[in-house]
């Protein structure tokens, strides 16, 4: 092992398969996976506790009022830490994904939440997965993936991911929520979706959960030389 503290960036649409394949691959290397949705959920979790719209004019003001922490038991899963109190298990719900994306819109939001994410990659060597991370957190980073699946098949995921929590919502919903949420993230002024120009594509669509991993594993090795 070196003491080189390396940031591989992944970026993509909701259920390209990001959150799990981006695990596994620092799991495979040894480095600290950072979910930046969930961070975004947490806050948005935080500001829909506190009962202030999107819209309102006080957002800015109220963010400061909210301590956002992510932290990571031993298995690596991360925790997200609101104010002191654990709310990784309700940042899921479907009212929550979709005022996510409302105030991921918003510029204020964004930059409230761009240190917490680059303190992190500052400690740890980190794979870090979001829609920005390549071209706005860390346009510096060492690798930088973009993953991508066609909408059909990231809904059919997601439907099913859904199901297990036990969360009831029809394919048909998770697919328009999902089509409504990727031109919102991608048409958005601020932080917009899109690729960076040095980003690798990868298409999973026709790949299962085993080759995606080991194709973005590959990618990564090969591109750091580990
Ligand atoms: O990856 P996810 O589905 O948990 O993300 C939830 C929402 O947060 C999604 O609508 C996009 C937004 N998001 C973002 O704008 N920037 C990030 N780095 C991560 C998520």
């Amino acid at each position: 092992m070196t003491d080189r503290l390396y940031s591989i960036a992944i970026d993509g649409p909701a259920g390209a398969g990001k959150s799990t394949i981006a695990r596994k691959a620092a799991q495979n290397l040894g480095f600290v996976y950072v979910d930046t949705g969930a961070i975004y959920r947490t806050l948005a979790y935080g500001i829909h506790t506190a009962g202030v719209s999107p819209e309102s004019e006080d957002l800015q003001q109220v963010l400061s009022r909210f301590d956002v922490r992510p932290f990571w038991s031993e298995d690596g899963v991360q925790h997200m830490i609101l104010n002191g109190e654990d709310v990784t298990a309700l940042i899921r719900q479907p009212h929550i994904s979709d005022l996510t994306s409302k105030l991921s819109a918003v510029a204020a939001v964004r930059d409230f939440l761009l240190e917490t994410q680059r303190k992190i990659a500052c400690e740890h060597s980190v794979i870090m997965d979001g829609r920005d991370i390549g071209t706005v957190v860390l346009p510096n980073a060492d690798v930088k993936i973009f993953l991508f699946a066609s909408a059909q098949v990231r809904a059919k995921r997601r439907y099913l991911e859904l199901q297990q929590k036990g969360i009831d919502q029809t394919y048909e919903d998770v697919l328009r929520e999902m089509e409504e949420r990727d031109y919102r993230d991608s048409h958005r002024a601020v932080a917009p979706l899109v690729p960076a120009e040095d980003a690798v594509m990868i298409d999973t669509s026709d790949l299962d959960l085993n080759q995606s991993i080991e194709t973005v594993v590959q990618t990564i090795r090969k591109k750091i030389g580990l």
